[in-house]
C-alpha cells in the first residue's frame, strides 16, 4: 500500500538544467581597458581573440558543448584500432538506428562530409537548391564551381514575422527554380535543419515531406544538412499538432526516411567536441565517397576521428534527443529572447533552437549596412561585457563570387549557446549588458574593412572602426 500524502504537485514554471555540474571550468574576467586592447590587437575581429580574454563565449554552439559522464566513460573504453574498431561499429549502429541510411561515412567534421559529397555529385556549373546554405556549405559548392541557391519562405527573411516554421522551403519557388534552371543542371536538393543562417529556425515535417516529393518527382536526390536535427525534431513535436505524441527520436527517424542521405556535424546535435559523418543509401555514390574519404580523411572506419570521438558521438546523438534536455535547451533560448524583447531589443522571432539573433540593422539604424552594423554590435558586446557572439550579415555574406560587395539580406548578431554549458545567471548577466548597450546604442561606430581574404573572409578579416 502506498502512503497518501495529498500533496499538490505543481507544474513548475521554471524549467531547470537537467543535469548537475561535476567538473567545472573557470571563466576569465577582464577590465574594459584589457578588452579594448585585446580587440584592437585582434584587428577588431572577435574570431582572432584569445579565448581566455572572453567571459561568456557564444561564438558558436559547435564543438563547444559539455559532454556527459556517460560519454567520457565510453571514451575511456574506446577502441583505437585503425581498421574495424569496435568504436566505429557502435558509432555506425547509432547513426543507422537514428537515420536509417545504409552507408555511414565518418568525417572529422561537417564540412568534410560536404566536401566529399559535393565532389562526387557536383559538376562545374551545377546548382544546389536549399532552404538556406550555411556558409561552409555554400563555400564548398562554390569552390567546385557550382551554384548555391537559397529558397527559404519569405517569412524566413523577415526577422520580426512570427511563423512556427521559418526554415521551411518555399515550395512554389522550388518548383519554379527546378523548371527554370532545368533538372539536368541541378545536382541535388538540400534542407538545412535547423536553418542556421536564417535564425536557427525549424522546418516542419509537412514541408520536408513536400520537398522530398518534389525533388524525387523530378528524379533529383534529396539530402539533409542534419547538424541540428534533434532541435528541429523538438520544434516539430511542439509546433506541428500531428506530432505532439511522438518522441523526438521517432520524429527524427521520419525526417531522415524522406531523404537519400545527410551531412552531419557531430559538433552540434552529436554532442561532441569534434566529428561528423556523411550517411546515404546509394551504393555507387557511397563507394566513390569512401574512395575520396581515404584520400582526405582516413580509413572508412575512422574517417578523421579518434576511436574516442566515435564513442562520444555514438552516445551524444541519443542524448541530444532526450526530451528533458531538449525542453531545457529550447526554453533557455526562449527565456533569453523574452528578456531582450522586454527591453525593446529587436531579435529574430520566434526564437530558434541554438541561438538568439539580434537584428543589428534595426537596432543600429544610424549605421548604414555598408558600415556593417552587425559587426559593430558584436564588438560592443565584447567591449562592454566580455561577451563574444558572431556577425551573421554583410561581413559574412556581403562579398559576391565576382568580388563585388552587396549588403546581406539581414545584419544579425548570433549568440549561439554551447550545449549544457551556461546557466540562467549567465543569461541574466547578458541581459543587463545588452540593456546597457541598447541605452547607449547611438555611440556605436560603423566599421570598414582593412584587410580581407578572398573567401570565408569573416574568419580572418581585419576591420577598423570609423
Ligand atoms: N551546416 C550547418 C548548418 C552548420 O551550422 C555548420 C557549422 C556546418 C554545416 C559545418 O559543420 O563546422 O562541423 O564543419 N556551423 C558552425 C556554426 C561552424 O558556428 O554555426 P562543421
Amino acid at each position: 500500500m502506498s502512503a497518501d500524502f495529498e500533496f499538490d504537485y505543481p507544474q513548475t514554471r521554471t524549467i531547470i538544467e537537467p543535469f548537475r555540474i561535476r567538473s567545472m571550468e573557470p571563466i576569465y574576467f577582464t577590465t574594459p581597458a584589457e578588452r579594448s586592447q585585446a580587440l584592437e590587437a585582434a584587428g577588431w575581429n572577435p574570431f582572432l581573440l584569445h579565448a581566455d580574454r572572453v567571459l561568456i563565449d557564444l561564438l558558436t554552439d559547435s564543438g563547444t558543448g559539455a559532454m556527459s559522464s556517460r560519454q567520457w566513460a565510453a571514451m575511456i573504453a574506446s577502441d583505437e584500432s585503425c581498421a574495424g574498431a569496435t568504436s566505429f561499429y557502435r558509432f555506425e549502429a547509432a547513426v543507422k538506428d537514428i537515420t536509417g541510411f545504409k552507408h555511414v561515412i565518418p568525417t572529422h567534421q561537417g564540412r568534410a562530409a560536404e566536401h566529399i559529397l559535393f565532389t562526387n555529385m557536383l559538376q562545374p556549373g551545377k546548382v544546389v537548391l536549399n532552404n538556406t546554405h550555411f556558409d561552409t556549405t555554400r563555400a564548398n559548392i562554390e569552390a567546385l564551381a557550382g551554384r548555391a541557391v537559397d529558397l527559404v519562405i519569405p517569412e524566413g527573411r523577415q526577422p520580426r514575422t512570427i511563423h512556427p516554421f521559418k526554415g521551411n522551403m518555399d515550395l512554389d519557388a522550388l518548383r519554379r527554380a527546378i523548371v527554370s534552371i532545368g533538372v539536368e543542371n541541378i545536382a541535388l536538393v538540400m534542407m538545412t535543419l535547423t536553418n542556421n543562417s536564417g535564425g536557427g529556425q525549424p522546418a516542419s515535417l509537412a514541408n520536408i515531406r513536400a520537398v522530398s516529393e518534389i525533388a524525387h518527382g523530378y528524379g533529383l536526390p534529396f539530402f539533409i544538412d542534419a547538424c541540428r536535427f534533434a532541435e528541429n525534431s523538438w520544434f516539430i513535436k511542439t509546433r506541428e499538432p500531428e506530432y505532439v505524441d511522438r518522441t523526438p527520436i521517432e520524429i527524427a527517424r521520419e525526417i531522415f526516411s524522406l531523404a537519400d542521405g545527410c551531412t552531419m556535424s557531430a559538433k552540434k546535435d552529436g554532442m561532441a567536441n569534434i566529428g561528423g559523418f556523411l550517411a546515404l543509401n546509394d551504393d555507387n555514390l557511397a563507394a566513390c565517397c569512401r574512395n575520396l574519404e581515404i584520400l582526405t580523411e582516413g580509413f572508412p572506419t575512422y574517417g578523421g576521428m579518434a576511436g574516442y570521438d566515435l564513442e562520444a558521438v555514438a552516445r551524444g546523438l541519443y542524448e541530444a534527443l532526450e526530451e528533458s534536455y531538449l525542453r531545457y535547451r529550447i526554453r533557455s533560448i526562449e527565456y533569453f529572447g523574452e528578456k531582450l524583447l522586454k527591453i525593446g531589443v529587436p531579435i529574430v522571432q520566434p526564437t530558434g533552437g541554438h541561438a538568439i539573433y539580434i537584428d543589428a540593422r534595426e537596432l543600429l539604424a544610424h549605421i548604414p549596412a555598408e558600415q556593417y552594423p552587425g559587426w559593430s554590435l558584436n564588438n560592443a558586446l565584447y567591449l562592454v561585457g566580455g561577451i563574444r557572439g558572431v556577425e551573421v550579415g554583410s561581413v559574412m555574406f556581403g562579398m559576391q563570387p565576382d568580388g563585388s560587395e552587396q549588403p546581406a539580406p539581414m545584419d544579425l548578431v548570433r549568440l549561439a549557446f554551447p550545449r549544457r554549458v551556461y546557466t540562467q545567471s549567465h543569461v541574466d548577466y547578458m541581459v543587463e549588458i545588452i540593456d546597457s548597450i541598447y541605452a547607449q546604442r547611438r555611440k556605436l561606430p560603423g566599421y570598414r574593412i582593412a584587410w580581407q581574404a578572398p573567401s570565408l573572409r569573416h574568419f580572418t578579416i581585419r576591420m577598423q572602426p570609423i
